[in-house]
């Protein structure tokens, strides 16, 4: 695995690999690789022939300076498990290198008003400008994102639609631990008891699911199922758990469409995202995890 720090290596690399007829699957990521991230690695190597993944922690999409200082870095640990997974190519670069009197940036005008566009403020206008750079740097053939973050992976296809992006994305399913837990860098923070209360996002998921598949079309009444689940771990907060339109992301109050069930929850001071998929056949509706 070739570990490139300047833009300017990305970039003789990846034409090299063109050069070969090679066609370059991306992966973008902020380290501290788990099982979720290298399933990214897997999807897209069935899709191209020469895999290019970036770690880069950036700054600009954090609306919380501690949740940005205390996030897990190692890079020889990361380093070890994408080569294992079949990257090839490994961009890690400076922040200087990605920031540099930086005065554009790119910001959604829809899909950002709920769930973590409302909770955290400015955090997609940092993910859809590091993202676009990052599309600029390593231009890909495909970028494979995580179900997991299903309002970044919605809001970043529109992005590669609206700006005309030459590349395909694919969503790829979310990886969870034993016991339902979605696994997530963030997890590292958990204590052990935190981690068991935290098992309550996925028990209320569920909850919500069977409500969902036995034919209720409340939208609060599912909710409410989910709610309990979860207010009976005692998390510190939740941030939101609402039902919305997959199209929109906006609420939805009564199950019609394809939609999603999102949660945003605290468990000590770890915010932990998580969501199911709704999908839509005919008169029935089924639940993804
Ligand atoms: P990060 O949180 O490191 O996630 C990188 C990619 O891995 C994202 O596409 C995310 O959705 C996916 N992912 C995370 N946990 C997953 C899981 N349990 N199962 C499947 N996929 C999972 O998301 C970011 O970084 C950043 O916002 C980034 C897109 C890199 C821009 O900075």
């Amino acid at each position: 695995m070739i570990i490139a720090h300047t833009i300017e290596d990305v970039r003789t690399r990846v034409k090299q690999a063109r050069a070969e007829g090679k066609r370059i699957g991306f992966v973008p990521t902020m380290g501290y690789l788990h099982d979720g991230h290298l399933s990214l690695v897997e999807i897209s190597k069935q899709q191209s022939d020469f895999q290019v993944m970036s770690i880069f922690v950036n700054r600009i999409q954090f609306n919380d300076k501690k949740d940005f200082e205390s996030y897990p870095r190692e890079h020889e640990r990361d380093f070890a498990l994408a080569k294992s997974a079949g990257v090839h190519l490994m961009f890690l670069p400076e922040e200087e290198e990605m920031y540099c009197n930086q005065h554009t940036f790119v910001e959604m005008e829809s899909l950002t008003e709920h769930l973590c566009g409302a909770t955290r403020p400015g955090h997609f206008r940092g993910v859809c400008t590091v993202v676009s750079k990052l599309f600029n740097i390593v231009q890909p053939d495909v970028a494979v994102f995580g179900r997991k973050d299903i309002q970044q992976a919605i809001i970043i296809e529109k992005m590669v639609k609206d700006l005309n992006f030459p590349l395909r994305i694919i969503i790829a399913p979310t990886i969870r631990e034993e016991g339902g837990l979605a696994m997530s860098s963030r997890n590292k923070h958990l204590s052990p008891s935190e981690r068991i209360r935290a098992l309550s996002i996925y028990r209320g998921l569920l909850a919500a699911k069977s409500l969902i598949e036995s034919g209720n079309r409340d939208v609060r009444t599912i909710i409410a199922a989910a709610q309990s689940n979860i207010e009976s771990s005692r998390p510190e907060k939740i941030d939101y758990i609402e039902l919305v339109s997959y199209e929109t992301l906006a609420p939805i109050n009564i199950m019609n469409q394809r939609a999603i069930l999102a949660i945003a929850a605290f468990f000590g001071t770890t915010r932990l995202i998580d969501n199911m998929l709704i999908e839509k056949n005919g008169e029935h509706y089924s639940c993804v995890l």
